[in-house]
């Protein structure tokens, strides 16, 4: 089903939350193709994107991704000067009982959005992960050290990295880490369950990484893709290739939950559970993870000029983003 809206924000949302395909178009201005419209990175690209030209949001209701001839379909409908990929297998655990589903989707579709996207002359954004790597540096992973998934998360991710750069043309893929926002499942928001639900929670104290806002992705998203199109980087040797793109600083997973309890009280009325800290060892998942996976982001400030916000000052958003909430 294909329902023409305007751009406006709450229809955005609405649209790709019953899972149609949202259009809104202005003639002679760039046709954007979202996919996992429903996601986290997903309804923030919709924000960020409204009043981009014209823009289509879809999500698993009106294409499965695993399918690369309803893939190839909807591009050659939609005829997008830009495809942003935000639809992902993103169940870390289940990816380890579900291989195969998590490579068709993450490592198998990338590699038909990269030959659609050549094949239209479409700019193609994707998204990947800090879990390609194995979490064994101390210092900030910089796109240049050599990957080594710990998952099969990862290693789907990885392998969509590569399918992409493989096929080459006009591609970006920012790689991301523990991404969270006022909507969707997230650390975040299950923090702010368990705190309805729990006295005590446990939480692992020694994986070090940077938490990332999904409206930091998008804006940061807009920012770039409106700098390609207008071709303020240059031509497509000079900008495209992956990058890396997280809220700068890191922290534990403990220490980020510490840190949305110290403002869950005043911003949302949420009674403050005991944290207990734990190690990696004491929570065992299907997945392992890596210890430490903070990535640089000098690659990305060189090459565009943008930054996203500290972590700290990206929850501040997300609780106000709570806050103004209906
Ligand atoms: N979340 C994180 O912590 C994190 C960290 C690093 C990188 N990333 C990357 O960032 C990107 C965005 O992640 P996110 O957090 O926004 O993920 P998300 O909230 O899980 O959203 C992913 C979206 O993709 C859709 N999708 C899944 N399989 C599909 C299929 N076969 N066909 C069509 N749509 C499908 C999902 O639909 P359903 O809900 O119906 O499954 C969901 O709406 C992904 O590339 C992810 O790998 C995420």
């Amino acid at each position: 089903m294909q329902v023409l809206v305007d751009t406006g924000r709450m229809q955005a949302a609405f649209a790709a939350h019953i899972g149609v395909m949202m259009t809104a178009r202005r003639s002679e201005s760039p046709r954007v193709l979202i996919l996992g419209a429903a996601g986290q990175v997903g309804v923030e690209l919709q924000r960020s994107f409204a009043g981009f030209g014209s823009v289509v949001a879809v999500d698993r209701e009106a294409f499965d991704l695993a399918d690369p001839n309803e893939t190839r379909a909807l591009i050659r409908r939609e005829k997008p000067d830009v495809i942003l990929n935000a639809a992902a297998y993103t169940a870390v655990d289940r990816a380890e009982s579900e291989p195969e589903v998590a490579m068709a989707i993450n490592g198998h579709a990338p590699r038909t959005l990269a030959e659609e996207a050549q094949r239209a002359n479409a700019l193609l954004v994707h998204y990947s992960t800090d879990y390609v790597f194995d979490g064994t540096k101390r210092e900030p992973w910089l796109e240049t050290d050599k990957p080594n998934p710990l998952s099969t998360y990862g290693t789907s991710k990885l392998a969509g990295e590569r399918a992409i750069q493989g096929v080459g043309g006009r591609y970006l893929i920012f790689r991301t880490s523990w991404v969270y926002g006022p909507h969707g499942r997230n650390f975040l928001q299950t923090m702010l369950r368990l705190a309805g639900e729990r006295d005590r929670i446990s939480i692992v104290d020694d994986q070090i990484g940077s938490p990332t806002t999904s409206n930091e992705l998008a804006r940061a998203t807009r920012t770039i893709v409106e700098g390609v199109l207008s071709e303020k980087y240059g031509s497509m040797h000079e900008w495209a290739g992956l990058y890396h793109m997280t809220c700068s600083d890191a922290v534990t997973w403990f220490g980020f939950a510490q840190a949305i309890f110290a403002r869950a009280p005043s911003n949302l009325n949420v009674q403050l559970p005991e944290l207990i800290s734990i190690k990696t060892e004491e929570f065992p998942t299907a997945a392992r993870r890596p210890l430490y996976s903070v990535l640089s982001n000098q690659k990305l400030f060189d090459r565009f000029g943008v930054r996203l916000a500290n972590w700290q000052k990206a929850l501040d958003q997300v609780f106000s983003a709570l806050n103004s909430a209906p």
